[in-house]
This record gives structure tokens, sequence and C-alpha cells, in this order.
């Protein structure tokens, strides 16, 4: 199955809130957006937003340039409809990542919370981070956000690499300096505690 198969049949069949990423704001991704974001007008993407409150959130502290990209026709639809018409102030991009036509530099803020570790095969890693290098900014900054070494294998039924901060930094190449990184656990709407580790990076 691919991955747009998969996830509009998770979005499909499950609640914004019974999803095992659920949380009611991302607090982690908003810090250190609003660290990277040099101003409201910075560009923002959020790669694989899915129905995530984060667009929400960064309308209301008074970001201006905001894109949700994501595989899943049905999770932008969900989003927007919450929205309502603030969503006309969000750019939408419904696509895989790995082969998305996003402009040159057009980013200053990559945010990816659980998308990068779906990635099991080499090539659409590398194609992930070609994709990074050709959308954000030189001076831009990447904030990623995988399993960590102690998380599940597992994430929506699909396998998943886990990561630390050194094998995830490893992936991206000299070009991304790794600025700051830690770790959280999620408690997942069944009262499960996740690993999560989040990595912020500044690409020179
Ligand atoms: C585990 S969910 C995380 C959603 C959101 N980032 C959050 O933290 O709540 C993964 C999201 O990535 C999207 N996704 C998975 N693979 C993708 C790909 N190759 N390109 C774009 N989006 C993808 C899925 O549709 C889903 O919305």
């Amino acid at each position: 199955m691919d991955a747009k198969t998969h996830w509009e049949k998770i979005y499909t069949s499950k609640a914004p809130e019974a999803v095992s990423w659920y949380r009611p704001h991302l607090e982690t991704s908003l810090a250190l957006i609003e660290r990277a974001a040099t101003g409201y007008s910075a560009s923002i993407i959020d790669v694989g937003g899915g129905e995530s409150t984060l667009a929400d959130d960064l309308l209301a502290r008074g970001y201006e340039d905001i894109t949700v990209l994501d595989v899943s026709q049905t999770a932008i639809d969900v989003t927007k409809k919450r929205l309502g018409l603030a969503a006309e102030q969000v750019h939408w991009l419904v696509a895989d990542v790995t082969d998305a036509q996003l402009d040159q530099g057009a980013y200053a803020v990559w945010h990816d919370r659980a998308v990068f570790h779906f990635l099991t095969a080499s090539e659409h890693r590398a194609a992930y981070v070609r994709q990074v290098g050709h959308a954000v900014k030189p001076g831009g900054h990447v904030i990623i956000s995988t399993f960590g070494p102690e998380g599940p294998t597992k994430c929506s039924g699909l396998d998943v690499v886990r990561y630390d901060a050194e094998s995830l930094h490893e992936q991206s190449g000299v070009r991304f300096r790794l600025v700051k990184s830690s770790k959280e656990l999620h408690r997942t709407p069944f009262g499960i505690t996740q690993q999560f580790l989040f990595c912020y990076c500044k690409v020179e």
C-alpha cells in the first residue's frame, strides 16, 4: 500500500483526537518554531501537518506565511474546516514530501513532527533531504521530530526508523548545523508513553 492510500484510510476512519500522535497543542514544536522564525512574516512549512493544531496556533500567534503540506487530502480538508475562514490565510499542499514541487529557498522554517521516521528506504530519505536543501533558504532552520531510540518501532501500523540526535543529524549532511536536540515523552490518547526526539538545525 502506498503512503497516500495508507493515510487516507487512517484519516477517513479515525477522529483527529483518536490517533496516537494527537496532542491538543504541539508545544515543543511551537517553542522551536518561535525560536527559529525571525519575525511574523517568516515563511514556515509544516510537512506532514495532518490534522494537528499547529497551523491554528501559529495563526493565533500572528504568523502570516504558513504552508501545510500533507499527502492526505482528507487530513488537509479536516484542518481547513476546523480553521474556517482563517484557512484562507494558509497555503495548502496535498503532496508527498519526497516528490512535491517546492520553490527553491521558499521557506525560512521547515517543521516535521513524525513524518521523516516513516521513510524506511534510503532513496526516500535522500529525496527528503534533497527537498529540504532545495526548499529551505540559506540561514533557515529545520525542525524534525521522530521517535527516539526508546520510542516504538511502529507508528500507525507502519515500520519507522528511530533516531538519536547524532543519527538523525547524520542523515542531513554537512550543510545542516545541529543547534539543539531534546527528547520528549508523549502520552498518547490511550495513555501509552512514547519517546520523541526533536532536532533543530540551521542551514548554512
Ligand atoms: C504521525 S502523523 C503526524 C501528523 C502531525 N505532524 C502531528 O504531529 O500531529 C504523520 C503525517 O504525515 C503525513 N505523511 C506521511 N507520509 C508522508 C509523505 N511521504 N509526504 C507527506 N505527508 C506524509 C500523514 O498523512 C500524516 O498526516
